[in-house]
């Protein structure tokens, strides 16, 4: 705030202008000195005010002046009002700006600072890896094989019959030559037999192949685990305890069922549910109505696998199991469509492994 400034109320000229001069010196310093919106239009209706802003006296006491000065102390009244606007407009567009430009604000230390994106696994990764420490503690350990392989280790070593359908062109990716892209991971019990004495206990992760065209539930190319047990005197008991106890630290306690079903290298074969996470076994879309989720199909290792592997099918038996960790990921994490898992979003990997 400014002192007033007193003018008589029948000033000379010469005192007009003077305190018009002050007058007008003070406004433009107040407009200058306004820091916000809020104080510059205190000062304007200080100083510019129609009702009692200072200017207004002059203007009244300008009718008050000898008739002689009057012409002069207009043009002045003129000029100090039309300068008192200026420098409030100005200090208007000065404020204005201010208020967009970021830079000027101080710095916020209190906000955090932005996180480093270090990369995280792949949902089937993080599934795989999982069932491998789960097998780990079984006594399991890891086996790989090609993904290249002879249509004997894929198909006629694991029992299939010559022009079985799955061998079929629609179905698999032959190479130009010979061989062709594994169809499954059972071959590499094959390649397990030929290599290692039982007794045997071995998880076989690894890519597969099929002539499949992309849509919401499959895949050309896909993860899949084999599991292969052999030894002396296994039956169905081991199989069957062995799963479930996998079951049931991989899904926590919820129900496993076998149903009998068919593979050329198990004999007998039994696919394995577990109850559908979703609806806890009512029925709902995910388990479409069953209440029911398969995850693996497994069975006792045919003899004629056994034999083919040069392994003595009357001495040793086993049993067998394929999965897809794929399939476990997405019902799992949810996935709506499984081309997800193929389109290396590293923001969907973040929201998965966080
Ligand atoms: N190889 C089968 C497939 O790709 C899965 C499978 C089923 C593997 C039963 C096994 C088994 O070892 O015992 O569909």
């Amino acid at each position: 705030m400014t002192t007033s400034v007193m003018l008589p109320d029948n000033p000379t000229l010469d005192e007009y202008k003077k305190r018009l001069a002050e007058l007008s010196e003070r406004g433009v310093t107040e407009f200058a000195r306004a820091a916000n919106a809020d104080e510059l239009e205190a000062a304007r209706i200080e100083f510019l005010g129609d009702q009692r802003g200072k200017l207004r006296e002059f203007q009244i006491v300008l009718g008050k002046l000898p008739k002689e000065a009057r012409p002069e102390a207009g043009r002045l009244f003129n000029a100090a009002k039309a300068r008192l606007t200026d420098a409030l407009e100005l200090r208007r567009q000065e404020i204005a700006k201010l208020g967009d430009d970021s830079t000027t604000r101080p710095a916020d230390l209190t906000m955090p600072a932005r996180r480093s994106w270090r990369g995280a696994k792949h949902p089937v990764t993080l599934v795989i890896e999982e069932i491998e420490g789960i097998f780990r503690e079984l006594g399991f350990t890891i086996a790989i094989g090609p993904e290249a392989e002879t249509e004997w280790y894929n198909f006629g070593a694991l029992n299939f019959p010559p022009n079985h359908p799955a061998m079929d062109l629609h179905d698999t990716l032959y190479l130009s030559g010979e061989g062709l892209l594994r169809t499954h991971t059972s071959p590499v019990q094959i390649r397990t037999l030929q290599r290692y004495a039982p007794p045997i206990r071995v998880l076989i992760p690894g890519r597969v192949y099929r002539r499949d065209f992309f849509d919401p539930s499959h895949a050309p190319a896909f993860e899949q685990i084999e599991g292969l047990c052999i030894d002396e005197g296994i039956s169905f008991v081991d199989l069957k305890a062995t799963l479930t106890r996998f079951a049931n630290r991989f899904f926590g306690q919820r129900p496993t069922r076998f149903r009998p079903s068919f593979f050329p290298f198990t004999e007998p074969s039994a696919e394995m549910d577990v109850q559908c996470g979703v609806c806890g076994g009512q029925g709902c879309g995910v388990c479409k109505q069953t209440g029911w989720v398969e995850i693996l199909g497994s069975g006792m290792v045919h003899p004629a696998v056994l034999e083919a592997a040069g392994v003595d099918s009357e001495r040793y038996s086993g049993w067998a199991f394929g999965m897809g960790p794929g399939r476990i990921a997405i019902s799992r994490y949810g996935i709506p469509d499984i081309r997800i898992l193929y389109d290396s979003d590293v923001r969907f990997l973040e929201q998965i492994s966080e």
